[in-house]
């Protein structure tokens, strides 16, 4: 006999038995929930999940859901993870990291096979002696009191699964989703629009990968050399902010409510570490604008309809219109600086705390790319998703 549990519902004050099986199947559920619950993917029908931390032995990622058929190699990938290696100038660390990836899965003879892709790059350039004074401190602007408060232990090494290293597997993942994107005749274009007080005045696409900021202002590259320069004399860091902008996208892409495509692109990008805001089309600016100055009118080009601006920045109502998409991600200054900072440990001593070793003045020209890759992987799943929207489309893919 099946042993039963009482239990009741407060509906028709009835008494309801339920099997010990039904319980236990409950109970399982709930634990399979509480394992989700460490948040390493991202995505719908385009799924990614990133693994590995930055002193362990690799990182990477699992992309699942991307369609068979897709020709990919090696190169395609390391082409954006070569945009996001350390060492490339002065104002990034110069830790020697090859970062090269390697496909362990889901490609044959060149082309994706439909099944999960597993990208691998090795860690080869982890010294760890670097980071041994902060094995039990908390340092101001990491991740390492709230790990330590969340789950009572942690991964030291260089910020572990919260050090910046963790985005070679969204770059690697972002370089898949945007090859995907590439076949549509979907571009995106991603710079530099400011390093801390100096912002670009002009825009030449041709520059942008011409100076090691990645700004499409060679003068304002200058000028932020310069203001690099005196913040690294002063033992200090700076911010700044990427813009990413989007062309080709159809009209419909996102969901009405909760999952509206400005609400997926912004928890991409505010999941990137250090990004402390994002903006979509005048973002904070249609705060100080009219109704008659901030909505963007329709009218009629060569018989399509077609808006007379983009404020919103090619999303309306969580739903792409067809216009450029235009994103900013504000990026808050390198927490690891050389100069004094006061802090404490986990047994409650105050200390003085200086972070030497190998950290970028600036953390933007290394997002720029990061920041691309997660826009990328949202608009893949987002198209994907987009795919059974209307019954038409549906029958069209079946029936024709
Ligand atoms: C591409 C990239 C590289 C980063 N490199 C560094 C670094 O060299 N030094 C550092 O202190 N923080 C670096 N960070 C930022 C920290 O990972 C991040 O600020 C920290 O985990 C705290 O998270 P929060 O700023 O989102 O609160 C980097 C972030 C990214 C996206």
């Amino acid at each position: 006999m099946v042993p039963v549990y009482k239990t009741f519902t407060l509906r028709y004050n009835k008494v309801i038995y339920i099997p010990h099986s039904y319980i236990y199947h409950t109970k399982m559920t709930v634990r399979k929930d509480t394992k989700y619950m460490s948040q390493s993917s991202f995505g719908n029908k385009f799924k990614v999940t990133t693994w590995g931390e930055s002193h362990g032995k690799a990182l990477g990622a699992v992309v699942d859901g991307c369609p068979a058929g897709l020709s990919l190699c090696e190169d395609d990938i390391q082409i954006f993870l070569d945009r996001r290696k350390p060492g490339q100038s002065r104002y990034t660390t110069a830790r020697k990291e090859g970062d090269l990836v390697e496909i362990l899965s889901g490609v044959f003879e060149g082309k994706t096979t439909g099944t999960p892709i597993s990208l691998m790059v090795r860690n080869t350039d982890q010294r760890s002696r670097d980071y041994g004074n902060i094995a039990y401190s908390y340092r101001p602007g990491h991740a390492d009191y709230t790990f330590d408060q969340k789950y009572g232990f942690r991964d030291y090494r260089g910020g572990g699964r919260s050090s910046g290293r963790e985005t070679i597997g969204r770059v690697a993942a972002g370089a898949i989703a945007s090859k995907i994107l590439g076949e549509l005749g979907i571009s995106i274009c991603t710079y530099t629009k400011s390093i801390g007080p100096v912002k670009i005045s002009s825009f030449d696409k041709e520059e942008i990968n011409q100076n090691a900021f990645y700004m499409p202002d060679a003068q304002a590259a200058a000028k932020a050399g310069e203001y690099l320069e005196e913040c690294m004399k002063n033992q200090d860091s700076a911010g700044g902010v990427i813009e990413c902008r989007i062309t080709g996208t159809p009209a419909g892409l996102g969901e009405p409510v909760f999952d509206k495509l400005s609400a997926l692109l912004s928890h991409a990008l505010m999941s990137i570490g250090a990004v402390k805001a994002v903006e979509i089309g005048d973002g904070i600016a249609v705060t100080s604008l009219n109704g008659s100055t901030d909505n963007d009118g329709f009218t009629i080009k060569d018989g399509e309809i077609v808006k007379t601006s983009n404020h919103a920045g090619g999303i309306m109502g969580g739903i792409s219109d067809g216009s450029e998409i235009i994103l900013r991600a504000h990026i808050k200054p390198t927490p690891s600086i050389s100069q004094p900072q006061q802090t404490v440990t986990k047994d409650k001593e105050t200390l003085s705390l200086e972070i030497h070793g190998r950290h970028d003045p600036v953390i933007v020209p290394r997002a720029v790319v990061v920041v691309e890759s997660m826009a990328a992987i949202t608009l893949a799943d987002a198209l994907f998703v987009n795919m059974s929207s209307q019954m038409d489309r549906v029958r069209d893919f079946y029936m024709n």
